[in-house]
């Protein structure tokens, strides 16, 4: 149920703490609606360092680029995003190019709050209108909770013209059933702390929005039985770190630690009264050496079977 409301969107909205697996998890769900023939993009946010060209084979650029069939990329960034709103409210090409030339409108910009988030706000907008789902891979929690709050910020300050109209506009996209966020999180406590933090934020500084779905990244389901765990630790306090068997050891109580981590980062976020749809750690013996492309392909099958599997909670 929670991953068809993500597949069906029109708008997914990722975020969650630095490092979780956001970008990652952006790039599955892009592939899955392109592989479900949706018309599909998938949006970095004025990135300095993108994480696309590991993930989906490409550098994104401002205008989306195709990556795989209905799949484009591609990069909001604030420079371009600017010009294009420019163009959109002065139809002539010359007097926006002096605009950008000027110096004091530079400053002008940069020193009122909020212009900077409506204009990549809008981007994503008409983005929306011309793609079938649009996958906006958004900046790390605090980030993205200071961008999605601007709309309302703007419609509170501002009580006509051009930007107080946009704000209205996007306050209405975000708060569009097929407006979806999903929050990508890792069991650990700080990161869950982080995560509780972010979706009381999220509904109380975009309160049209979707309850987000949760994303439990890198998660271990529980296998071993308590009398394999004591096993594993006389196993462990026994055979030399070195050897094979240590190794093996040592495997197996990272792989303990891991289940336990899991079930109580469960255990938390259920407090949020949230599907939470979790995702295997790769590569737990020895690592994983598929690269980060390969990431992204074996969460695009998980969130398909998901698809399949009825995982309970509101929809
Ligand atoms: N479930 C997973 N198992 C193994 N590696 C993962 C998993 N999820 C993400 N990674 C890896 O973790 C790194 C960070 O992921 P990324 O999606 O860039 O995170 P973020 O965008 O939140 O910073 C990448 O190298 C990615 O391949
Ligand atoms: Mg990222």
């Amino acid at each position: 149920m929670s991953i068809q409301g993500l597949v069906d969107a029109r708008l997914v909205l990722v975020t969650g703490k630095g490092g979780t697996g956001k970008s990652s998890v952006a790039a599955a769900l892009g592939r899955l609606s392109a592989e479900r023939g949706r018309r599909t993009v998938v949006v970095e946010i004025d990135v300095m360092q993108t994480s696309m060209p590991g993930l989906l084979g490409r550098t994104p650029e401002y205008a989306p680029r195709p990556v795989a069939p209905h799949l484009d990329v591609c990069n909001v960034t604030w420079a371009h995003a600017l010009e294009e709103w420019l163009e959109q409210a002065i139809p002539v090409q010359r007097v926006v190019k002096l605009i950008l030339r000027n110096r004091l409108v530079e400053l002008f910009l940069d020193a009122t709050p909020g212009v900077r988030e409506i204009v990549i706000l809008s981007r994503v907008a008409t983005l929306c209108e011309r793609y079938d789902q649009v996958v906006v891979d958004l900046p790390a929690s605090g980030h993205a909770i200071a961008l999605l709050q601007v709309p309302w910020v703007a419609d509170d300050l501002l009580h006509d013209g051009p930007i107080h109209q946009r704000a209205g506009e996007l306050i209405a996209l975000l708060g569009r059933p097929d407006t979806r966020p999903c929050v990508v999180v890792l069991p650990e406590e700080l990161v869950v702390n982080e995560t509780l933090e972010l979706c009381e934020g999220l509904a109380r500084v975009a309160p049209v929005l979707a309850p987000p779905v949760l994303l439990l990244n890198q998660a271990a389901a529980p296998s071993l039985a308590e009398d394999e765990r004591v096993l594993l630790e006389r196993i462990a306090a026994v055979v030399d770190p070195a050897s094979a068997a240590g190794e093996l050891a040592a495997a197996g109580r990272w792989e303990a630690d891991l289940e336990r981590a899991t079930a109580q980062a469960l255990e938390r976020l259920s407090t949020l009264g949230r599907p939470v749809v979790q995702f295997p750690r790769l590569g737990a013996l020895g690592g994983f050496q598929g690269g980060p492309e390969a990431v992204v392909r074996q969460l695009a099958r998980a969130l398909a079977r998901e698809l399949a599997i009825p995982t309970g909670g509101e929809p």
